[in-house]
């Protein structure tokens, strides 16, 4: 069973210093950022700097990971970062800002030529949209369905610039709850990634200093059908990891689920602690114990 990556740890890719904590953090993924998080002037270094910090990890020997958020198709420079990192062989590319499918195509092809130029594998490197951040964009996240784009490895969205496209002055109300808008494009980014057959990815938590509140928000995502969520901060990346995984009350679930269906072959439907379980309790029990011995054998 491929798992899903449940923690993508966002570094500004021109920062020595935190590209230094790469070791210490047991990110499942690291994103190293060459769009938002580096300033104009900075980023043909960062460009430098971060195909430099992959190639001295190779693959085969890293324990995480490696991702770069490019810059989106409508700067200048998008082309420009991948034939930089394509060649430091990156498990995959986040592109912010994506319109709809036709752009993640667009970068595949980028990409299915960079690689035959560096000698990977076709296909080797994954991408994950941005699938939220431009006003055109919520209205094509069905279309990934049919897009079959090969390199897709989920959805994710962003509700930062999506306000700034539309001109909007927020995205929460006086509660700290997502406005309307904002809840609608995650749950679409959320089916939209399951109809793909890719894996749904939830946004970041801002507050880095609410590991209380990131972890309810983690949990509660993960019960909705998301895999994993965006980090900031190194501090959110084993509370995200822990929510992202099956608990050791839902893994003894799961086993005495998968006995009693086990035990009774028969059965489509039958009581467990006084509620009903059915063939999806079952996948799900099953999916459940998938993940759980897949990481810890
Ligand atoms: N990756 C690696 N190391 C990080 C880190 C990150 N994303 N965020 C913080 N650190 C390091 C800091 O360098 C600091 O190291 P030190 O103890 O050796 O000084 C340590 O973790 C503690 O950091 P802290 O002081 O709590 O935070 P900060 O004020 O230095 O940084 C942010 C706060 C938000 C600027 C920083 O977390 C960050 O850069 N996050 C990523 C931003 C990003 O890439 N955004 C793009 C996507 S939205
Ligand atoms: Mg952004």
């Amino acid at each position: 069973m491929s798992l899903p990556i449940r923690s993508f740890l966002f570094i500004p890719g021109d920062s020595e210093k935190k590209l230094g904590k790469v070791d210490g953090v047991a990110a499942d993924a690291f994103i190293f950022d060459l769009e938002d998080a580096v300033a104009v002037a900075r980023k043909p270094i960062a460009r430098e700097m971060v195909p430099a910090f992959i190639k001295e990890r190779p693959k085969g020997t890293r324990k995480s990971q490696f991702w770069v958020r490019v810059n989106p198709l409508d700067t200048p420079w998008t082309l420009e970062d991948l034939a930089a990192i394509v060649p430091a062989a990156p498990d995959g590319i986040m592109l912010p800002k994506v319109n709809g499918p036709e752009d993640v195509a667009q970068v595949s092809y980028y990409l299915s030529a960079l690689e035959a130029a560096s000698g990977i594998g076709r296909g080797a490197i994954k991408i994950l949209p941005v699938a939220t951040e431009t006003a055109v964009s919520p209205f094509h996240l069905g279309d990934y369905a049919t897009a079959k784009l090969e390199r897709l490895y989920g959805l994710t969205w962003g509700a930062e610039d999506l306000s700034s496209a539309i001109g909007a002055s927020g995205n929460t109300n006086v509660s700290g709850e997502w406005t309307h808008t904002y809840k609608m494009v995650r749950s679409l980014c959320l089916l939209g990634a399951h109809a793909a057959g890719g894996e749904a990815v939830d946004t970041l938590y801002v507050d880095f200093r609410d590991p209380d509140g990131l972890r309810a928000s983690c949990k509660a995502a993960r019960a909705e059908g998301f895999s994993g969520r965006v980090a900031i901060h190194p501090a959110q990346v084993d509370i995200i990891n822990e929510s992202f995984s099956p608990s050791p009350e839902e893994v003894d679930f799961a086993r005495r689920v998968v006995d009693l269906f086990a035990a009774n072959p028969d059965a489509g439907t039958l009581g467990l602690d006084g509620k009903m379980l059915d063939i999806p309790h079952l996948k799900q029990a099953q999916r459940t114990l998938a993940m759980h011995e897949a990481r810890h054998g």
